[in-house]
């Protein structure tokens, strides 16, 4: 483990602006440094760097944080990890202490998911390759489908045992946690403690990182999937992110740079296939539209991608699925459709890798043109068809964020659809336009909420230390307020025979306490809550009731309470109608004054709400924006919520006696 004073070089070493500035384009404004958010998608920056802080923060997707968590957000590695890369970077001896079994542990869980992902692998292969059903069963069924033993071994296929818990009782066996077996949705635990194996009886396709280990599995049924899905995958965990991954990329990594350009196929089998038969870079999406992430994974090797796609209605739909945000992210799109009846997989295993490649040389078209041509088709000389579906085009081409390549795509489609050049032109240009002030009204917006929001939270997180420097425990107040409601609710407020007040002479302390009662308070205490509904709800009958009353309650639980916290002294159970009558014995009696007392009950209370409801808003915002500080519908409830917050804090304040106000000042 590190020491601390070496944790502590480290970041009083680290200057934001240079280590931020060895992965991002930093431009200057001000005393602040802008740049694309690494975070998000975006085309003007927002993502911005305050050296003098030490932080940055991105008005668009919300992310913020100093140097540490920036690497540790942006290379995807660990705190200590971070540390050590800038030690590294600024030359710092870390000096370390031996590290506690729970560090280790925790550092480890990782580590331990990929070693479980590799056990379970080198399990299935067992299956597929050393047993004998494995290899009557599932060898067999590869075999028929044409693969290798190479291209079995390379893609490490294997078969899980039809067995109920085979692969569970072994990994019991060789010390694995469950905990992490459950993680990986290699075995599941049912109610009655017994345990089955998720991939049982299906043929294995291990799904690898960049790096080649074992993230995950897809589990395929031998022969057709009538009552069951063809395909089961792992579930997502820490180290399975479904939608970074594409299937095959951990092979297709060294052909893509070489052919210098990327094939996209929909299955599993389609990338094993192509790379038995020589099409080495194909990778799948594993049935999902594709995702930014698996765009910039593609973009790390190649800026050309391929689509390759079955020819029929489906295939078709499912390529052009993604095709915007590909085009968004800058890549060139081409798509290929296969004839009727064939898809990637069977086309090679037909006609041969090279085959395919000569296909895909002369069938290929860019996205552009390929829309223009299916639009040809299917317009016909529909007129208002034509018109909604030069539209689209228009849109894809606006999407194009090469100056030069979008010229000649408006060239080419001008040609295919018949459409004047120049009208192409200046409809996308418009396109583009328009959507370059939504943006920058997005983003200017986005600029002010988060401003407002941050602040509105810094106020929040003020007026919490200072209530909280007043507040006592919300149940303690609560119980104060039912004592005061039940022991003195039908006296009046105020006896002050010498200011002789004439509104306060007749107003009972239940009276006082209901229409001075702003705050919309949720009780802690369910008895509290109780009670003081109660006497609420009588006061509303117009009945006010003495304690003797609710000493006697028919109702055990008000009673009990009464009984347990109100003064039984004889005053209290004298029959106060009779009383009432004697204005003197009052006085003499009572001399009491309720509405100091009361008084300070109800800002207790106040306080303490406010406290608690401050908290609360405090949680539920930040958790907020960690994830997103767009301007949009939640925005705004957020904004709202802070607001009413401020203002009942504020009135509060502003309302409250002067021992509180200099308190809270
Ligand atoms: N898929 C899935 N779950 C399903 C069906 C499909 O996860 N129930 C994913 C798999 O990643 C699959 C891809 O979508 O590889 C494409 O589906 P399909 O073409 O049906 O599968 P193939 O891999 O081509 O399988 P096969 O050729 O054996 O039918
Ligand atoms: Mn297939």
């Amino acid at each position: 483990m590190i020491k601390n004073s070496s944790i502590q070089q480290v970041m009083d070493t680290m200057r934001v602006d240079e280590v931020l500035g060895d992965f991002l384009n930093l431009k200057r404004r001000g005393t602040n440094l802008l740049a694309n958010c690494p975070f998000h998608d975006e085309k003007t920056p927002s993502f911005t760097i305050s050296p003098t802080k030490g932080i940055y923060k991105c008005f668009g997707c919300g992310k913020s944080g100093n140097s540490v968590t920036f690497l540790m957000e942006h290379e995807n590695i660990s705190y200590i990890e971070a540390i050590r890369h800038l030690a590294k970077k600024y030359n710092i001896t870390l000096e370390e202490t031996e590290a506690s079994g729970e560090e280790i542990q925790k550092s480890q869980e990782r580590e331990s998911l990929f070693i479980l992902n590799e056990y379970a692998n080198k399990y299935f292969q067992a299956n597929l390759h050393d047993t004998e059903i494995g290899k009557t069963l599932a060898l067999s069924y590869f075999k028929e489908r044409g693969f290798s033993e190479k291209t079995i071994r390379d893609f490490q296929l294997g078969y899980c045992l039809d067995m109920r818990d085979e692969l569970y009782k072994n990994l019991k066996r060789d010390g694995f946690k469950e905990d992490y077996i459950v993680k990986l949705g290699l075995a599941k635990k049912y109610e009655d403690e017994s345990w089955r194996d998720f991939f049982r009886g299906r043929i294995i396709f291990p799904i690898h990182n960049l790096s080649g280990k074992v993230i995950g599995f897809g589990g395929r049924v031998m022969g057709n999937a009538d009552k069951t899905a063809k395909y089961i995958n792992s579930p997502e965990s820490e180290i399975y992110h479904k939608s970074h991954v594409l299937y095959g990329m951990h092979l297709a990594k060294r052909a893509i740079p070489k052919e210098n350009y990327c094939i996209l196929v929909e299955g599993y089998t389609d990338v094993i296939s192509l790379y038995q038969a020589g099409v080495e870079n194909a990778v799948a999406s594993s049935g999902t539209a594709l995702t930014i992430e698996q765009l910039k994974l593609i973009r790390r090797f190649t800026e050309n991608l391929h689509i390759l796609y079955d020819g029929d209605k489906a295939g078709i739909k499912a390529a052009l699925r993604g095709t915007d945000l590909a085009l968004e992210s800058g890549l060139n799109v081409n798509l290929t459709l296969l004839k009727e009846g064939h898809d990637p997989d069977s086309f090679v295993r037909e006609f041969g890798g090279e085959a395919l490649k000569e296909y895909i040389q002369k069938q290929s078209s860019d996205i552009v043109t390929f829309k223009a041509k299916l639009y040809r088709e299917e317009a016909g000389q529909d007129p208002l068809k034509r018109a909604e579906l030069t539209k689209d085009i228009i849109h894809t081409i606006s999407l194009v964020p090469d100056n030069i390549k979008r010229s000649f795509y408006i060239k080419e489609c001008a040609i295919l659809m018949g459409i004047e050049e120049e009208l192409l032109s200046r409809e996308s240009q418009r396109v583009i336009n328009q959507r370059r002030k939504k943006q920058q009204m997005d983003s200017s917006r986005n600029e002010e909420f988060a401003a407002e929001y941050t602040s509105n939270l810094e106020e929040i997180e003020q007026s919490i230390e200072q209530l909280s420097e007043y507040s006592s425990n919300l149940i303690t107040v609560e119980k104060e307020l039912c004592k005061i409601l039940l022991e003195h609710g039908n006296k009046p407020i105020e006896t002050n025979q010498e200011l002789d007040n004439p509104f306060f002479d007749d107003v009972t302390v239940v009276q006082y306490i209901f229409t001075r009662y702003i705050v919309n308070f949720e009780f802690e205490s369910e008895i509290c809550k109780k009670i003081f509904y109660h006497i609420k709800e009588n006061y509303e009958e117009g009945k006010s009731y003495p304690l003797v009353h609710y000493l006697h309650h028919t109702d055990a639980e008000i009673s009990s309470f009464a009984i347990a916290n109100c003064q039984q002294d004889a005053e209290s159970l004298m029959d106060w109608n009779k009383n009432k009558k004697n204005k003197n014995l009052k006085i003499k009696q009572y001399g009491e004054n309720y509405r100091i007392e009361v008084d300070q009950i109800l800002q207790q209370v106040k306080i303490a709400y406010l406290e608690k409801l401050g908290k609360q808003i405090m949680t539920i915002t930040r958790q907020a924006i960690g994830e997103n500080l767009e301007y949009n519908e939640d925005a705004k409830k957020y904004l709202l919520v802070q607001l009413e917050y401020l203002e009942l804090f504020k009135e509060l304040r502003e309302n409250s006696n002067y021992v509180f106000r200099k308190l809270i000042k």
